[in-house]
């Protein structure tokens, strides 16, 4: 999910680097020259350090030994076009960010046996509720990084550029937890002592 959300823009990006480099490069290429040279010197500032370099290629070797990632036969949210690869990529950090296996989703086939004697995932079967759950979980990340965040990201010149994933709620946890406001920052000092007992579990703060 995060891959793919940030594509788009790490792809805009490269784009525009590639465009600045190329114009500031542009007056010792002959072929680009004519129109550089009555626009003068491009700023300065504005020029990409090196040559942008693109994602690496994916489903290809690369140093990594390869393994067999069927492309994939029941996507309902994630692109359709997405490798077996990239598909595993993903669920490999679904998988993290919540801090569970794949069979918290997955079921295992047991009329399907391996080489080891286990029954092998059926990754395509959709009966575990929590499947259908993180169906919809995508799609609201999704929907909230591309109706509001980006909006966010827009009015945030300075900011990260930093987009919600199943981490930014997750946090390793299946279920999100509760947010407790630690007591002693938020009282202005640790210790909090003045003398004073802290207020009951459950009590309001003070506002500072
Ligand atoms: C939090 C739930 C969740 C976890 C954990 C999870 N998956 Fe998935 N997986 C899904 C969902 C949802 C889909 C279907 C996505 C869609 O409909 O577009 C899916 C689809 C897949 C598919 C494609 C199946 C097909 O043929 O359409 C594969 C392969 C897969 N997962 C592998 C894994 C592996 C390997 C792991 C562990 C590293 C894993 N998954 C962990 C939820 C999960
Ligand atoms: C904006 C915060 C937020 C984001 C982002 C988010 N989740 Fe959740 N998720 C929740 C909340 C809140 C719940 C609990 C809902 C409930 O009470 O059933 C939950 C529940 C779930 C559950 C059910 C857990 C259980 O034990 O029943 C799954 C599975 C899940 N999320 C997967 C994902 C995946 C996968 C992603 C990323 C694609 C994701 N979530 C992104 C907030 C979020």
């Amino acid at each position: 999910m995060k891959i793919t959300s940030l594509l788009p823009s790490a792809a805009a990006v490269a784009l525009l680097a590639a465009a600045v480099f190329a114009a500031t490069t542009g007056a010792q290429s002959p072929q680009t020259a004519p129109q550089n040279s009555s626009q003068g010197p491009p700023p300065a500032d504005q020029a990409a350090p090196g040559v942008p370099q693109g994602p690496p290629p994916q489903g290809t070797p690369g140093g990594r030994p390869m393994r067999n990632y069927p492309p994939p036969t029941n996507l309902q949210v994630l692109p359709k076009d997405m490798t077996g690869r990239q598909v595993r990529d993903m669920m490999e950090t679904w998988a993290g960010s919540l801090g569970v296996h794949c069979d918290f989703c997955h079921t295992a086939d047991p009329k399907n046996v391996g080489p080891n004697g286990r029954p092998r995932m059926n990754f395509a079967d959709d009966s575990k509720p929590d499947k259908q759950i993180a169906r919809i979980m995508y799609s609201m990340t999704q929907q909230m990084n591309k109706d509001y965040i980006s909006k966010a990201m827009d009015l945030d010149k300075d900011g990260m550029g930093k987009p919600v994933t199943c981490g930014t709620c997750h946090r390793g946890h299946e279920m999100p937890e509760d947010f407790v406001i630690p007591r002693e920052e938020h009282r202005g000092g640790p210790g909090g002592g003045e003398g004073t007992p802290p207020p009951a579990a459950g009590a309001t703060p003070a506002p500072n």
